[in-house]
């Protein structure tokens, strides 16, 4: 799976699924009708953290990072990041350090001062014109420009510390080297867009610079550009930037060919053709190859609300169709309580199977209700939360699964208890590779409501990812989440565990630093300061 986006891995597999036909079908009327009424639903838990609790569990995350770290620069350096297993490292993400790049914000956020110098050192040598291995435009997007372009705002803003702790100007220009950075990349990739229809190549090889036009992209692989693309251009004052990524997004805002590209109002089909723009297929949902690209379409709107509001009415569409024709009720005990989301075939029918990428959904919903003001996003993200904490808090590891499903009549018979007793059943994908989107999505949830069960509930998710991923040199994906112990040991710490999992962990403990001071997470009515790129690179909005 080398080299699809990072949202995008479990979609091959996916795909199969659905030519093998494992999908129900359901008219939307019937899927809108199920849907239990959802006004009730805003209740405070109760539950409450003892004084200094918080402040014990953001210790226990900070830890885990220097353990992370301190792996990564001992067997992974230089290269993207470490295999803790085998004591060596990876290169899955271009070979420029992406471990150390994706880190730094948590870093910052931590204060671990000589790791945040360390690291800010190494970015700025590192040269971003060269580099033998393939790139994926989307993932150097959210991870390296997003990294940096990050870092650079919260060192130059309310991380200035950094800049001001006696080493002076020495900081300062390594602080400013960011910037620069994120200029030379960007330069080094912008020829990708320059195809026949101005939405750039997903893959490509920097010493080759071939155009491809017949190429294709995914339309979360060229939708989820703009942030990071618009971010660079607003710092530098030069335009070029954000007019190449808004340009391929307005194949995303106005479909050439809706009847194929647009299956639902604002819900798109997946793969665009490079030398037209126009979609090749139906399929889709908030899962692999989408997920971002709806993601984005609300945290533009974040950003700056003059320029992007089109982005704002196009994720409304998204956001109604999805409450309209993919919502779907499982049968479980906790049913009056949780929403699942399915994806949709060709044909317009609704899959009731989901996956751990999309469980980032419940979030976006619920930053949608805030800037929107509208309780209706606010009540269904919660929603969703729950549908994808039960994925978690009903494995025997406490982990939820990369794939799931719910659907009664595809129940694999070896799991027909389970699903009995829960609702749902694993779906082909029993593995855990340190993603973040259960545990975002209750960062989320508790910013917005308050409420400590969220605090709770991402609690229980690192102390069993502490269980069953932990090794003597930082933490790996592992095989099998139906087992207690996590099975097999698979040998991967992803860069997005440092830049993700650790990042929205630590925010929904700290009580101090930037949550109190600049409000990372939105509250309504409060001003919002920041918004989080898909990697969670906190973006200074404009
Ligand atoms: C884009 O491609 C055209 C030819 O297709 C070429 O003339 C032009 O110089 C290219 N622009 C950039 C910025 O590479
Ligand atoms: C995480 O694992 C380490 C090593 O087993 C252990 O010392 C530590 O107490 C664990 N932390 C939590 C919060 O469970």
């Amino acid at each position: 799976m080398y080299g699809l986006p990072r949202r995008s891995r479990a979609v091959l597999m996916g795909l199969i699924l659905f030519i093998i036909g494992s999908t129900m079908y359901l008219k939307s009327e019937n899927l809108a009708a199920t849907v239990p009424p959802i006004r009730s639903y805003f209740p405070h838990s109760g539950i409450r953290l003892a004084p200094g609790e918080a402040q014990f569990r953001a210790d226990a995350i900070r830890e885990a990072y220097v353990h992370s770290w301190s792996g990564y620069m001992e067997y992974g350096y230089p290269k993207d990041e470490l295999l803790p297993m085998s004591k060596r490292g990876g290169n899955s993400m271009s070979g420029w350090g992406a471990s150390v790049i994706d880190g730094i914000g948590t870093a910052v956020l931590m204060e671990l001062h000589d790791v945040v110098e360390q690291q800010l050192r190494i970015i700025s040598e590192i040269d971003y014109t060269q580099c033998e291995h393939q790139i994926s435009l989307f993932e150097t997007t959210i991870r390296y420009l997003g990294g940096m372009v990050s870092a650079y705002d919260l060192l130059t803003g309310p991380y200035s510390w950094f800049i001001q702790s006696g080493k002076g100007q020495k900081n300062h220009d390594l602080v400013q080297s960011l910037l620069r950075q994120s200029v030379a990349l960007a330069d080094a990739l912008k020829w990708s867009f320059n195809t026949t229809s101005g939405i750039p190549m997903p893959f490509f090889m920097l010493s080759e610079k071939r155009i491809k036009s017949e190429d294709i992209n995914n339309i979360a692989g060229f939708g989820t550009l703009v942030l990071e693309w618009t971010r660079l251009s607003d710092l530098t004052g030069d335009p070029q930037y954000t007019n190449l990524a808004q340009r391929a997004q307005e194949y995303l805002l106005k479909v050439e060919n809706p009847e194929i590209g647009e299956p639902f109002p604002g819900l798109l089909g997946t793969n665009v053709r490079l030398n037209d723009g126009k979609f090749l297929d139906s399929y889709g949902g908030w899962g692999a190859m989408g997920d971002s690209y709806y993601e984005y379409l609300i945290k533009m709107y974040a950003y700056d609300p003059q320029r992007f509001r089109r982005y704002m009415q196009r994720w409304i569409q998204a956001a109604d169709s999805t409450m309209t024709y993919l919502t779907s009720v499982p049968t479980s005990a906790h049913a009056s309580k949780m929403l699942f989301v399915g994806e949709y075939s060709h044909s317009r029918a609704v899959a009731l199977r989901g996956s751990h990428l999309a469980c980032f959904i419940g979030g976006n919903f619920l930053l949608g209700g805030q800037l929107l003001d509208n309780m209706k996003y606010n009540i269904y993200g919660l929603k969703l939360v729950e549908g994808c904490r039960a994925t978690y808090a009903d494995t025997p590891s406490g982990i939820g699964p990369e794939r799931f499903g719910w659907d009664p009549n595809l129940v694999p018979s070896s799991q027909k208890s389970f699903f009995e007793k829960n609702g749902w059943y694993y779906g082909g994908e029993i593995d855990y590779r340190l993603r973040p989107e259960v545990i975002e999505s209750y960062y989320h949830a508790w910013v917005v409501t308050k409420d400590d069960i969220y605090r709770e509930w991402a609690w229980e998710a690192f102390v069993a990812i502490n269980r069953t991923c932990r090794t003597e040199h930082g933490f790996t994906s592992i095989s099998d989440v139906s087992r207690a112990d996590g099975g097999r040991k698979d040998d991967k710490q992803e860069s997005f565990w440092f830049a993700e999992v650790l990042k929205y962990l630590f925010l929904i403990f700290n009580e101090e630093g930037i949550q109190a001071k600049e409000r990372i997470g939105f509250v309504r009515g409060k001003g919002q300061k920041w918004v989080f790129n898909t990697e969670a690179h906190p973006i200074r909005i404009y």
